[in-house]
């Protein structure tokens, strides 16, 4: 008798266990934090299960995701990373600015075995960054494997004001993933694609969501204010953040810092690779109540992929409609309201910080980059300087597609695919977006940016000043679309301290230019374009032929020491 139900207990458990599995509630995962000045980070290959199912997967210092790191502004900091993935690869800050050679792009391989350590001062405002592996056509896998962290940037201004700042208490790391989880035979694997390996087994089959690697996330927040750091960490899916009930939360800061006021919102679009630090006001909840944070999907506009339809004109990918998260609304994660924390924040502040906008009066250089998948979606979707590009605009690593002069401000006007929507991101610098289609950006997209989605069809004037760092390693900008940055949707810049943009050449005759650089050899001449440059003692004379007359647009770039051309 006693015996039989001793053995009868464990069977209903198991069945009941069983049945509630799948929508079993784990709690979030919180990365731990990793402070500095020197920071030790290797990337690592483990296991990660999900539903008891165990998945290859890799992690900085762990078997997924990584350490939180915490810099701070104006301190030398130094991070040791070491690559134990069993295969090339790199570490980029996404957002940060720093020189060339510590940045992490493609051009910073780190080998099976090697240690990279680059150091540097922290020069970012206090803001919410990203780091992740960024080595041309493997940075899909590396990123849906599970290599990506989040960095909080901390400095004064920020410190002086009344916002949640307790790590895992009233200040929360949200990194925001879909994957392909998939059944290969005995083994279950995540999907991704990458062009050495072809599109890998049903790319866009991303249909379990996660935070912080967390399925079925279940957070508990204290009844006050909360902050929630969020990245879209993604490799294309655009999501619409909400609360369940419609309450309204308030985005505080963009990419690059803090915003001037916050900006009440009740949806929140996100692109992959951008970041946004929102409060949540729980003071008028009870202990008890609960709600979910959801993405609202099923209010996008197609063409931003995860609606209804990837492409707004054509035909999606085929492998797109079995995707149950496509147009519609999905939970990511369940909040329960819990007790109050010691010292509770329990206002959102008036205003945060002053913003300064670049102003479209200085811009020394204007440059439009085209947005083209036409025909190479899946084999070379590219980024060109002309409206039709070509193959040929497919990322080539041997090639600079920009020259950028050392402390000039640009203007690129960044011009959307017909069917779908690119988010554009720059290494380097911290951008303003001047204009969304002929208007000034809403009130949360006045901050600084090193991400903007281009909708189909959108034009987006963006002003950027290069101050800081030269070097000979590029940097790069591309679509964070991973799979459209891993087959060339990429380009990249140099940043010269010897180049000097006359931002007032009209097309006219200039005269004397006066040299800012001493180093010229007098009387030699320079063709550039059709421009006559006399290189005289006093400075440089141009003359501009008769069809540059023409071009009011056009703005004259001169290297010095010149090339002589004899
Ligand atoms: Cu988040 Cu060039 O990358
Ligand atoms: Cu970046
Ligand atoms: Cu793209």
């Amino acid at each position: 008798m006693y015996n039989m139900k001793t053995k009868t207990i464990p069977c209903i458990c198991l069945a009941i266990f069983i049945s509630v599995c799948g929508m079993a509630q784990n709690a979030l995962l919180i990365p731990p934090i990793l402070e500095g000045p020197i920071y030790d980070l290797t990337m690592q290959q483990d296991t990660t299960y999900w539903s008891g199912n165990a998945y290859a997967t890799m992690g900085y210092n762990g078997n997924i995701l990584g350490p939180t790191l915490i810099f701070n502004k104006g301190e030398e900091t130094t991070l040791n990373v070491t690559n134990d993935i069993g295969e090339t690869t790199t570490t980029h800050w996404h957002g940060a600015h720093v020189a060339p050679e510590n940045d992490g792009g493609p051009h910073t391989a780190i080998v099976q075995g090697d240690t990279w350590s680059p150091s540097f001062t922290v020069l970012d405002k206090a803001c919410t960054l990203w780091y992740h592996p960024h080595q041309h056509h493997f940075t899909m896998k590396h990123v849906v494997l599970g290599l990506a962290g989040l960095i909080i940037v901390r400095d004064d201004e920020e410190a002086a004001l009344s916002l949640p700042r307790d790590y895992g208490v009233d200040d929360f790391p949200i990194i925001i993933q879909t994957k392909v989880l998939e059944e290969v035979g005995m083994n279950y694997e995540i999907g991704y694609s990458t062009t050495e390996n072809g599109n890998g087994p049903n790319p866009n089959g991303d249909s379990s969501q996660f935070i912080n690697a967390t399925q079925n996330a279940v957070l508990d927040l204290p009844r006050q204010v909360v902050r929630l750091r969020i990245l879209n960490g993604v490799t294309h899916r655009v999501f619409n953040y909400g609360i369940s009930d419609g309450s309204t939360f308030w985005q505080i800061g963009s990419d690059g810092g803090l915003l001037n006021d916050p900006v009440p919102l009740t949806k929140l679009m996100l692109a992959p690779g951008e970041r946004a630090e929102i409060l949540v006001d729980l003071t008028s909840y009870s202990v008890g109540n609960s709600f979910t944070f959801k993405s609202y999907a099923s209010t996008m506009k197609n063409g931003f992929w995860g609606a209804t339809e990837a492409f707004s004109t054509g035909t999606s990918p085929a492998n797109y409609y079995p995707n149950p998260l496509n147009g519609i609304d999905f939970d990511l994660m369940t909040i329960n309201v819990v007790a109050q924390t010691a010292s509770p924040v329990t206002s959102i502040p008036s205003s945060l910080v002053t913003v300064t906008q670049l102003d479209s009066t200085t811009v020394d250089v204007h440059r439009d980059k085209y947005f083209i998948t036409a025909g190479g979606e899946n084999t070379c979707p590219h980024i060109s300087s002309t409206p039709g590009g070509s193959s040929a605009d497919c990322f080539d690593v041997n090639v600079i597609n920009d020259v950028v002069a050392l402390g000039s401000t640009e203007l690129w006007t960044l011009h959307g695919d017909d069917s779908q929507y690119h988010p554009f991101h720059i290494h380097d610098v911290q951008f303003n977006i001047l204009e969304r289609n002929g208007l000034p950006p809403p009130l949360n997209e006045k901050g600084l940016k090193d991400v903007v989605a281009i909708g189909p069809g959108e034009i987006v004037k963006i002003i950027m000043k290069f101050e800081d760092f030269v070097g000979d390693i590029p940097y790069m900008y591309h679509c964070h679309i991973l799979p459209h940055e891993d087959r060339g949707m990429m380009g990249q810049f140099i940043v010269d301290p010897n180049v000097y943009v006359d931002k007032n050449f009209s097309g006219v005759e200039l005269g004397t230019l006066s040299n800012p650089f001493n180093s010229i050899t007098e009387g030699a001449t320079l063709g550039d374009h059709g421009v006559i440059l006399n290189i005289l003692s006093t400075g440089v004379h141009m003359e501009a032929p008769p069809s540059l007359l023409m071009d009011k647009s056009i703005q004259l770039i001169v290297h010095f020491p010149p090339v002589i051309i004899e």
